[in-house]
C-alpha cells in the first residue's frame, strides 16, 4: 500500500511545510496552511515499465481547426481562436468582467457546441446577463458546483467547448480542504486537464486573483494550463485590456482592447481615440506621447500640473505613473535643463485610467512638467523618447508603429529620438538631448 504522509500547504502562495506554523514563511499569510495527504511511494530507477515512444512526422497532423469565437479581439490575443482540446486561463480581479466576456463568447460561436458552468451564478441568473449582452440565447447551461457531476455532463455530452465561472467554485470529495483552496483547486484543473486532452474538449476556466496578484490562491495554476489570459483595468474607468502572459500555440504579444458598455464589453477597433476622447481640452502641462500595449502603439494623454509647495518638503504624486520615474525624470529636469523644481509640487496624471510603465514616455513627461511651469500649450506635437541619467534622448522601440499611429491620428508633428523612417505627413522633429527638446517646445 502506498504510505501516506501530511504535508501542510499554504493556500495563498502553495508554499509546502511538514509542520504546520500560523504564518506562511514564503508569503507571510496569517492562518493559510491547510493540511494535506501526500503519497509518497519511491520506484526504483528501473523497475516501472517502458513507455511507448512515437516519432514526430508519424504523427497525423490535427486537422480540426481552432474555435473562432467570432469577438476579434479575442480571437487574436489567444494567436487565431481556442485550439481544441487547450485549456485557457482567464484571470482577473472580481467585477472586471470575466464572465460577461466568457458569456459573450459563447453565445456567439455558433458552429461548435458549447456548455457554460457557473457555480456562481443560477442559469436565470446567466439568463438575465444574457439578455442584456445579446440577441441569440441559445446556449446550454449547468448551474453546479460539484466537480464530479460537471465532468460526468461534459462526458455524457462532449461539447467542444466547456467554460467554468469559476474554478475556485468547484468541489470534490475526493480531494481534501475548502472549496477554493489549494488542494481542490489544482486537484480540479488536474482532472479537468486529462477530460481535455483525452477528449479533445476546450476549456476556458475562470480564476479570481487575490489582491497580491495570486491566481486562485497558487500560481501553480499557472504551470498547468496552455494559455494564461488576464483581463485588466481600473474599475472605475471603462476600458478593459485583455493580456495574454503565458500561450503555448502562439505569441504573447498581442493584447486586446474592450470597452465596458451597457450592453457587455464591446471590442474598440481603435484604442487611442478611446484614450484621447473628443473632449480633451487644450491646456499647459497636457502632452500626448505614444506607448506600446503588446504590439500596438497607443496614443495617450499625460497631465502634469505645478504649483508652488506650501511646505519645506515638495510634492510628488502620480496616479498612472511610477512614483520612483517621476523623482528621476525631476531629477534630470533640475540638472539637465536647469529647471528649479525644489519649491514646486508635481503631480502627474495619466488620462483614461491606463498605467504607463515604458520609460518611452520619459521625454513626454520631462516637457508636461516643463509646459506646465512655463504656462505654454503644446497643440498637435507627440513626443516620445526615454531619457537617460545625461539628459540624452534615447532610441525607442517600434518606433515607426508609433509615428504612423499618430500620423493616422492626423498629429502635425512627432518629436522623438533619431530615425531613418520617412513619412508623408507627419513633420519628424529629431532629438538628441533634453536641451534639445526644450529649444523646440519652448
Ligand atoms: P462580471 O462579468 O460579473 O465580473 P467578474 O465575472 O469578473 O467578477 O462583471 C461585473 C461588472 O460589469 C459589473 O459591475 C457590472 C458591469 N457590467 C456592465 O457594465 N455592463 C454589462 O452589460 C454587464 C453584463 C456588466
Ligand atoms: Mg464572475
Amino acid at each position: 500500500m502506498a504510505k501516506q504522509s501530511i504535508v501542510y500547504i499554504c493556500s495563498n502562495c502553495g508554499y509546502k511545510t511538514p509542520r504546520w506554523q500560523g504564518k506562511c514563511s514564503n508569503c507571510n499569510e496569517w492562518n493559510t496552511l491547510e493540511k494535506s495527504q501526500i503519497s509518497n511511494i519511491k520506484h526504483q530507477i528501473g523497475t516501472a515499465t517502458a513507455g511507448k515512444m512515437v516519432d514526430l512526422s508519424e504523427i497525423a497532423e490535427n486537422q480540426k481547426m481552432r474555435i473562432k469565437t467570432g469577438i476579434e479581439e479575442f480571437d487574436g490575443v489567444l494567436g487565431g481562436g481556442i485550439v481544441p482540446g487547450s485549456l485557457v486561463l482567464l484571470g482577473g480581479d472580481p467585477g472586471i468582467g470575466k464572465s460577461t466576456l466568457a458569456l459573450q463568447l459563447c453565445l456567439n460561436i455558433r458552429e461548435q457546441s458549447v456548455l457554460y458552468v457557473s457555480g456562481e451564478e443560477s442559469a436565470s441568473q446567466i439568463k438575465l446577463r444574457a439578455g442584456r449582452i445579446s440577441k441569440s440565447h441559445t446556449l446550454q447551461v449547468l448551474a453546479d458546483t460539484d466537480l464530479d457531476v460537471v465532468l460526468a455532463t461534459i462526458l455524457e455530452h462532449k461539447p467542444d467547448l466547456v467554460v467554468i465561472d469559476s474554478i475556485q467554485t468547484l468541489y470534490s470529495e475526493e480531494a481534501s480542504g475548502v472549496a477554493g483552496g489549494v488542494a481542490q483547486v489544482t486537484g480540479a484543473v488536474q482532472k479537468i486537464m486529462q477530460t481535455a486532452k483525452q477528449n479533445h474538449i476546450s476549456f476556458i476556466i475562470i480564476g479570481h486573483v487575490t489582491k497580491e496578484g495570486y491566481l486562485a490562491g497558487p500560481k501553480t495554476l499557472e504551470h498547468m494550463v496552455d494559455t494564461v489570459l488576464y483581463l485588466e483595468g481600473e474599475r472605475f474607468a471603462a476600458f478593459r485590456i485583455l493580456r495574454c502572459v503565458k500561450n503555448r500555440f502562439g505569441t504573447t504579444n498581442e493584447v486586446g482592447v474592450f470597452e465596458m458598455q451597457g450592453q457587455g464589453l464591446v471590442e474598440v477597433k481603435n484604442p487611442s481615440q478611446l484614450f484621447l476622447g473628443e473632449d480633451s481640452i487644450k491646456a499647459s502641462g497636457n502632452i500626448i506621447t505614444s506607448v506600446m500595449e503588446g504590439s500596438r502603439a497607443l496614443l495617450l494623454e499625460i497631465q502634469a500640473l505645478t504649483s508652488v509647495s506650501n511646505f519645506g518638503y515638495p510634492k510628488r504624486t502620480t496616479s498612472g505613473y511610477d512614483n520612483n520615474r517621476l523623482q528621476l525624470i525631476t531629477a534630470i529636469l533640475s540638472k539637465r535643463a536647469g529647471l528649479n523644481l525644489s519649491n514646486q509640487d508635481i503631480y502627474i496624471n495619466v488620462v483614461g485610467g491606463l498605467k504607463i510603465e515604458e520609460p518611452a514616455a520619459d521625454l513626454a513627461v520631462a516637457v508636461a512638467i516643463i509646459s506646465s511651469i512655463k504656462d505654454q500649450v503644446l497643440d498637435g506635437t507627440i513626443i516620445v523618447g526615454e531619457l537617460g541619467l545625461s539628459g540624452e534622448v534615447r532610441f525607442v522601440p517600434n518606433l515607426e508603429k508609433r509615428i504612423k499611429e499618430a500620423e493616422k491620428l492626423g498629429f502635425k508633428q512627432i518629436i522623438c529620438p533619431k530615425t531613418k523612417v520617412t513619412t508623408g505627413k507627419i513633420k519628424i522633429l529629431p532629438v538628441r538631448t533634453l536641451g534639445d527638446a526644450v529649444k523646440l517646445v519652448s
